[in-house]
């Protein structure tokens, strides 16, 4: 294979390139990231390996499934590499690539560069050093500064929504979880440069922006005073940015849900009435092992506190069961939280030991059966409850925002202020705005209904 070590003219698309992105939405955020800084050289997506010149997986450590995944695409790739005429050049980045790097060089031969999540700024550069050898692993330090710094300023913007990273890393250390071996310490991006970021996001269309973080709000970028700004005046801030009529954020910590936040719910219309807030356990000592750091009254609590300053807020959290040393009864304290709290969505998991990490050693591991079990009995509670929410916003009018064509005709697919997905009919020419709609009916996992309108013009 011929590399040219000279980048062609910006702009210019010669050569294809394929990411496949798994994981979480940070994942999402930084393979679009790639791909601006990539496009200088040449380099246009494509959706299918087969024909790509590049393919980056981006990779997530999370549970020993997602780890896996990984290389079995890669025997695929491999497979595709070697039938290629002008070959492919294959690269992993993300949380596996930080956590096993080595691992994967020795166990897939086709793998020719390995990137962590911090230092994918740097592809353009490993590319062109790939060219002439092979086995760049790169990304064992923990700099996001130099990686948001680095990264172009111009990103390439597809529809009405977007992620955007603002705060990178977790100082928490759940016994359970990789995520502060993989993204390491908590680094929040100055106030100036996430506003930038959205500005340019506004004036590229974007209407609703999800700040992402692994404790987006432990927040504390630097302000305009040179002083850390919390996530509430971040978001006063976006607020002001014309364009920006929808701001998420996620995932929150309990621990770090301050007054100020909860005020800013109740006093910013621009932010949407729905919270990611895991708790991971019901159970006081499950969650002390977990070292959450907090018990389940203190969740309570929490949630009463944002239900009265904002008494429409849909909740959505993370679960999971068999965490070593789970018995029938802590079980049943998680249940007795679900029941308590009454989730509009939410996602369950079967603990899965992480190499390296507390729990993995911890004594009474949970049998899979049991495990498995619990797990069923817990997810068909949420999805009851998912679904009564859905079906409690039938006959309400509910503004959405379009986001893309349906399926079926002049269809269009939008969201709720509450993230659900809403099917319009006969609305594909309002994408890109937010319209009010009145719900007919709620599903397990959308709501449908009709522009209002539309109604009054048949009343
Ligand atoms: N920063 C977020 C979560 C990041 S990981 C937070 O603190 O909530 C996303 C979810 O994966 C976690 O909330 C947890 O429910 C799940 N998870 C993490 N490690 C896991 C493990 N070892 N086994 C099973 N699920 C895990
Ligand atoms: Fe993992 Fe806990 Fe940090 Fe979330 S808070 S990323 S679960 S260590
Ligand atoms: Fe997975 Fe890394 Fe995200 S481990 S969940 S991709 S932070």
């Amino acid at each position: 294979m011929t590399e040219t070590l000279v980048p062609p003219k910006a702009g210019q698309a010669t050569k294809r390139l394929f990411i496949k992105t798994y994981g979480c939405q940070m994942n999402v955020y930084d393979s679009e990231r790639m791909a601006d800084v990539l496009r200088p050289l040449g380099y246009a997506s494509t959706d299918t390996p087969e024909d790509a010149d590049f393919v980056i997986l981006n990779t997530c450590h999370i549970r020993e499934k997602a780890a896996e995944k990984v290389y079995s695409e890669l025997g695929k790739l491999r497979q595709m590499k070697e039938a290629r005429e002008g070959g492919m050049t294959i690269a992993v980045a993300g949380c596996v690539a930080q956590a096993e790097g080595e691992e994967i060089m020795k166990r897939q031969p086709a793998v020719d560069l390995v990137v962590g999540p911090q230092a994918y700024h740097q592809l353009p550069e490993l590319l062109t050093r790939t060219a002439r050898a092979r086995g760049e692993r790169i990304g064992a330090d923990f700099a996001p500064d130099d990686k948001f710094d680095a990264l172009p300023k111009a990103r390439g913007v597809d529809g009405v929504t977007a992620f955007l990273t603002v705060q990178e890393g977790c100082d928490k250390f759940c016994t359970f979880c990789v995520v502060p071996y993989t993204r390491g310490a908590e680094w929040s991006r100055p106030v100036a440069a996430v506003l930038e970021e959205a500005r340019q996001l506004a004036d590229k269309g974007v209407r609703e922006v999800t700040l992402l973080g692994q404790n987006v709000n432990a927040y504390d970028g630097e302000g305009p005073d040179g002083q850390p700004a919390s996530l509430a005046k971040l978001a006063e801030a976006l607020a002001d940015i014309p364009g920006i009529d929808r701001i998420r954020y996620t995932t929150s910590h309990p621990n770090d849900f301050t007054d100020e936040l909860i005020a800013a719910h109740r006093d910013l219309p621009q932010l949407m009435p729905y919270l990611h807030l895991p708790v991971q356990s019901g159970s006081d000592r499950i969650l002390r092992l977990m070292n959450r750091k907090h018990g389940r009254q203190k969740y309570f609590d929490l949630i009463d506190r944002i239900r009265d300053a904002r008494p429409d807020m849909a909740l959505s959290g993370d679960f999971i069961v068999g965490f070593p040393g789970e018995t029938d009864r802590d079980f049943e304290d998680t249940m007795d939280l679900v029941r308590r709290v009454n989730y509009a969505s939410a996602f369950s998991f079967m603990y899965s030991p992480r190499p390296g990490t507390p729990a993995a050693t911890m004594g009474a591991q949970v049998p899979d059966v049991i495990a498995r079990e619990r797990l069923h009995a817990l997810q068909a509670l949420l999805t009851e409850q998912q679904i009564a929410f859905n079906r409690s916003q039938a006959g309400r009018v509910l503004p959405v925002l379009f986001e893309r064509k349906g399926r079926h005709g002049a269809q269009a697919i939008g969201r709720s202020p509450f993230l659900q997905s809403v099917h319009v009919d006969d609305a594909d020419h309002l994408i890109g705005q937010i319209v009010p709609v009145e719900i007919e009916r709620g599903q397990q996992n959308s709501l449908a209904g009709r522009l209002q309108t539309k109604v009054s013009n048949a009343a």
